[in-house]
Order: structure tokens, then C-alpha cells, then sequence
């Protein structure tokens, strides 16, 4: 059994250094993103309401709605840890269809204030989270202004799961401008795809119409973290937005947003 516990003869300063947050590392883009963490040498906690089948690092059960379970998620667990140098929330109801609407607004906007604000609380200058390409403008009833899209296309989200994505690119921006060492990088993620998903995008191409909701990069591979290693201490201030982690052939597949 791995011992995910904090060394206690480590200074805790050094401890910090390497210790992230994860929020929804149990889910399909935090097991590929925790697993590229520790393949980074990172310690890795992951919160989520449930457990991950991959047990390298320490799960805690934690609603993020519940602003109390994230102040204690981030400030420090007993014996896990003792505070986290970065977080990476990606915790969410991950698309447009998943639940109703007001649960969908609720969970994701409410867990994604939680978590900014318990890291303004305990000063943790590195965030990164996961927004979505769907909030320019998916599923694309309209015709966008031009295509692809990138980033120069103002939001225009279509559905409530994408309006709460662009309310917490808002969020994120405020937040910086309160604090300019604060740096938020949030992920445009387009559609996440498993490598054990590759061999069916053929299937995608041939013999269907082009789905909705392929304005741009369709395809975000969930390997794509190990592409640009992870490096916090970077020069980039205030909040930044991506629109895709990687792109990719368009490719129409079974969508989450
Ligand atoms: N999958 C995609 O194609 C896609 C595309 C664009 C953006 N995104 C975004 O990427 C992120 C990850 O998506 P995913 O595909 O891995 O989703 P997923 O459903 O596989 O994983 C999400 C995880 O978050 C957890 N979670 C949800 N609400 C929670 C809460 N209140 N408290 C604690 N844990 C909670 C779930 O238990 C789950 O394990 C989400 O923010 C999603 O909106 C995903």
C-alpha cells in the first residue's frame, strides 16, 4: 500500500512546493491529468465525491458546494497534508445534458466560487481549471462569425451548462484584477477523448453528417497535459483563457462539452 502521507521530517515549506490539488480527479480528464502530475513528481490530492480506481494519490471525499469541505480541502488534511502549493479544478457536471439545468448551474458555478475563494483565502497563486469551448457558442444553431474559432470570439453562450462556464471565466478575471499575483488559467477543453477512444474516429468521419457543435478543435486528448509539462511558476498573470489544449483534426465524436 503506497504511503501518500506527508513526510513529517520534511520542512513544511517543501512539502507545499510539490503538493497539488486536484478537484474531480476521479473523473475522465483528472485521471489523466493526476496521472501526468505524478509522472511529474507532483504529490497529488484528489478531491472529488468519488473515488478514483486509481489509487497513486490520496483521495478525500469532498462536496465542493459545501464552502467548509474545500476552506479544510485546501488549507490541510490531517495527516495528507499541509496546505497546497496549486490547484487543478476540474470537478463539474461535465456537459449540457447530463442533469437539469439548475442542478448543472448550481454544482459547477457554486463548487468553481468555492474553490477561488478558498484559494484567495490561503494564497495559492497557481490555479488552473477547466472551461469549456461550448461557451462559443454550442451547439452552434446560429453560425458563429467565422471559423474556426479561437480566442478574438467574445462568449456566446447558447445553453446554462456554457453560460456557467463563461460566468467563471468572469469570476476568474475579477479575482485577478483583485489580486494581480494571483495567475487562473482556465482550459477551453473541447471534447475529451480517452486514447482507448482513438480507434473509433473513423466512425466519427464516415457516413454522418457533421455534428453539432464542430466550430473548432472537437477533439481534446486526455494525454494532452503531458504535453506542455506542468510548470507553475510560469511568467503568465491574471487570467488567461486557451480555447483548446491541443488542436486536432475536427472530430465529431459521442460529445461531453
Ligand atoms: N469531457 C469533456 O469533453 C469536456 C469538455 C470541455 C470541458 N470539460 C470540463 O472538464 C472538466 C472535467 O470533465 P470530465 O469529462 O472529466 O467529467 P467527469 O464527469 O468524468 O469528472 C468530473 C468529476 O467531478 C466530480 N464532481 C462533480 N461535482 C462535484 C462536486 N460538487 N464535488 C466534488 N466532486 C464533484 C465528479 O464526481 C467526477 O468525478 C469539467 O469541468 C468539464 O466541464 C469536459
Amino acid at each position: 500500500m503506497p504511503d501518500h502521507t506527508s513526510d513529517s521530517s520534511e520542512p513544511e515549506e517543501a512539502q507545499m512546493a510539490r503538493t497539488v490539488a486536484v478537484t474531480g480527479g476521479s473523473g475522465k480528464l483528472g485521471r489523466a491529468v493526476v496521472a501526468a502530475l505524478i509522472e511529474e513528481g507532483w504529490t497529488v490530492v484528489n478531491f472529488d465525491r468519488v473515488p478514483s480506481p486509481d489509487s497513486r494519490a490520496r483521495f478525500i471525499r469532498t462536496d465542493l458546494t459545501d464552502y467548509g469541505q474545500v476552506v479544510e480541502a485546501l488549507s490541510g488534511i490531517d495527516e495528507v497534508h499541509r496546505g497546497v502549493n496549486a490547484v487543478v479544478h476540474l470537478a463539474a457536471i461535465p456537459g449540457a445534458t447530463f442533469a437539469p439545468n439548475v442542478a448543472t448551474f448550481d454544482n459547477n458555478l457554486v463548487s468553481t466560487f468555492h474553490v477561488f475563494q478558498a484559494a484567495k483565502l490561503f494564497k495559492i497563486h497557481n490555479l488552473v481549471w477547466a472551461s469549456s469551448e461550448t461557451l462559443l457558442g454550442y451547439p452552434f444553431n446560429n453560425p458563429p462569425a467565422y471559423v474556426p474559432l479561437d480566442e478574438n470570439v467574445p462568449p456566446t453562450p447558447e445553453v446554462v451548462y456554457a453560460l456557467a462556464k463563461d460566468l467563471e471565466e468572469e469570476m476568474a478575471r475579477q479575482y485577478c484584477r483583485w489580486n494581480p499575483d494571483q495567475k487562473m488559467i482556465g482550459l477551453r477543453c473541447s471534447n475529451v477523448m480517452d486514447p482507448s477512444e482513438y480507434a473509433d474516429f473513423p466512425s466519427f468521419e464516415k457516413g454522418r453528417p457533421p455534428a453539432r457543435g464542430t466550430c473548432g478543435p472537437t477533439s481534446t486528448p486526455v494525454t494532452a497535459p503531458k504535453r506542455s509539462s506542468v510548470r507553475w511558476n510560469t511568467t503568465s498573470l491574471g487570467s488567461t483563457t486557451s480555447s483548446s489544449l491541443t488542436p486536432t483534426p475536427s472530430c465529431a465524436g459521442p460529445r461531453r462539452n
